[in-house]
């Protein structure tokens, strides 16, 4: 499974890459307005520290704006980038012009498994279904994960990756492994969770404290 960061704070993407397990960042536009930082710089300055997929979104919303916004990033950012569009009709013919054109294409904002369908014969490599927006009206988000990848086993020739966005705790990871999710994106505060556990810490503490004791018999 692919573990990307829902991010666009540059030095999280540093602490967690330097984990060694980060597979790739996601971005949108939210999250670079609230990094109040310039948008090609955001992207470039993270594609250079983590070599997998890096998701900048687009804001046009009809075909054309959209298929020039991702072939003019694609020319000017790292080859590493690839572009997120809208799962709309519009965002359909995008993603099926510059996946053609062999530029990995991420459909963001998937709230069924038919839209996710559609943005896979489209030719998407990732679809992004959002879980804890659909949570946050009061629905399961992981039934949609559930669906997705129960259809995705019928039709083994579907090579989009079914990428879970909008995770909000550690356990919505979990429940996405045990689904077969391809990837799942999250942001760093989740990332840091699921290595936590207050057994590990006190037990780090007590091996501590007792090798000071062993130190301090003289017998180490
Ligand atoms: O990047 C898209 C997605 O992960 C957004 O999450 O928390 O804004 O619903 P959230």
């Amino acid at each position: 499974m692919e573990l990307f960061l829902d991010t666009a704070e540059v030095d999280e993407v540093k602490e967690i890459a330097s984990w060694g397990i980060l597979d790739g960042v996601t971005t949108n536009p939210s999250l670079i307005k609230k990094s109040g930082r310039d948008f090609k710089k955001v992207i470039k300055e993270i594609a250079e520290i983590c070599d997998g997929p890096i998701s900048a979104e687009v804001t046009s919303m009809d075909s054309e704006g959209m298929i020039k916004e991702g072939l003019e990033l694609k020319s000017e950012l790292p080859e590493n980038v690839i572009i997120k569009v809208p799962c709309t009709p519009e965002g359909l013919i995008a993603t099926k012009e510059l996946s053609s054109r062999g530029i990995g294409v991420n459909v963001t904002l998937i709230f069924s498994a038919s839209q996710a369908l559609m943005a896979a014969k489209a030719g998407a490599m990732y679809v992004s279904p959002f879980v804890g927006r659909i949570d946050d009206i009061g629905h399961e988000g992981m039934d949609l994960i559930a669906q997705i990848m129960r259809i995705w086993e019928q039709y083994p020739e579907i090579e989009t990756k079914v990428l879970a966005a909008s995770i909000r705790h550690p356990t919505h990871i979990l429940e996405c492994l045990q689904l077969g999710a391809h990837t799942a994106t999250m942001p760093t505060k989740i990332f840091r969770q699921l290595m936590k556990h207050p057994l590990t810490d006190s037990g780090i503490e007590r091996f501590l404290s007792d090798w000071a004791d062993v130190e301090n018999a003289g017998n180490a």
